[in-house]
């Protein structure tokens, strides 16, 4: 069980389509004990006075389809992915959302966009995956206005240890992104990296955990880390079974993620 994060394989693989982002919702959206949830809370965050607004690595789009009933009107949307199969699937959900908004392949250390155009950006769960971050830092810190911010979601790391754990105990080599690029932009060393490029750098936690009652949710999440064969599926499943059996039927996982706010 491997799991690889370089470009290529983040391009062509990974995020070549929305699946296996969506296993990786779907599984804090059925048994995250914060009901009130991160797209929701993110969007809170948001100053209500932006009104040309700018993501990039937009995944599905999840953020705004689970607030399309709350969007003002004035708002401009430009979402932004490197991956087109994400880019459809959000322009896809968006549409089925009522949402409108333009839509962009390019990736984030090269922005074709005209500088100071943007009073809000939003790269939320993504900065941990680009090779130069410090350029994609000054490509979003270029194309927002003076006194616009930027919004950035990201891990901690502590996020799902005992998910990754279970994983490891199984197979050592799995390391689901821990020890390797996502190790780059966590909220314990964001702040440092963001400061290099913003003026004020606030970092707001967001409190939740995962109470997991069904096994074959957490062979999902791995799996989509790390693609397994049908015989390592079946004898993960049924290490996952004793592992959930020995714990009363249910596996308590810490949540640690937060939202940097940089403001020009
Ligand atoms: C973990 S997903 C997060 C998606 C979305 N922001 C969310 O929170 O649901 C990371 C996304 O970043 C995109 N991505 C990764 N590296 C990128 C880059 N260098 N430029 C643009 N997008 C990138 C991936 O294709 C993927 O859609």
């Amino acid at each position: 069980m491997r799991a690889i994060d370089h470009q290529p394989y983040l391009r062509a693989e990974q995020y070549h389509t929305a699946a296996n982002l969506d296993a990786r919702i779907s599984m804090h959206q059925r048994f995250s004990q914060n009901s009130y949830g991160v797209p929701r809370w993110l969007f809170d965050q948001v100053d209500a006075r932006s009104t040309h607004m700018f993501e990039i690595g937009c995944g599905s789009g999840n953020i705004w389809q689970e607030n399309a009933a709350r969007m003002p009107d004035h708002w401009q949307l430009t979402l932004c992915d490197f991956s087109r199969g994400m880019v459809a699937q959000a322009q896809q959900n968006l549409a089925a959302a009522g949402v409108a908004a333009r839509y962009l392949v390019a990736d984030a250390q090269e922005l074709p966009l005209q500088e100071a155009t943007f009073d809000a950006a939003f790269a939320h769960f993504m900065l941990y995956h680009v090779p130069d971050r410090c350029r994609a830092l000054g490509e979003l810190r270029r194309v927002l206005k003076p006194g616009g911010r930027l919004y950035a979601a990201t891990n901690g790391r502590q996020h799902l240890s005992e998910l990754f754990d279970l994983a490891q105990q199984f197979d050592a080599q799995f390391n689901g992104w821990r020890n390797s690029a996502s190790e780059s932009f966590k909220i314990e060393n964001g702040a440092a990296q963001l400061a290099a490029h913003f003026s004020k750098v606030t970092l707001l936690p967001y409190h939740d955990e995962l109470l997991i009652s069904d096994p074959e949710a957490v062979v999902s999440y791995i799996a989509s880390f790390a693609p397994l064969s049908v015989a390592q599926q079946a004898d993960f499943s049924a290490f996952v079974r004793d592992a959930f059996n020995l714990n009363g039927g249910v596996l308590r996982v810490t949540k640690a993620s937060g939202l940097f706010i940089a403001e020009c």
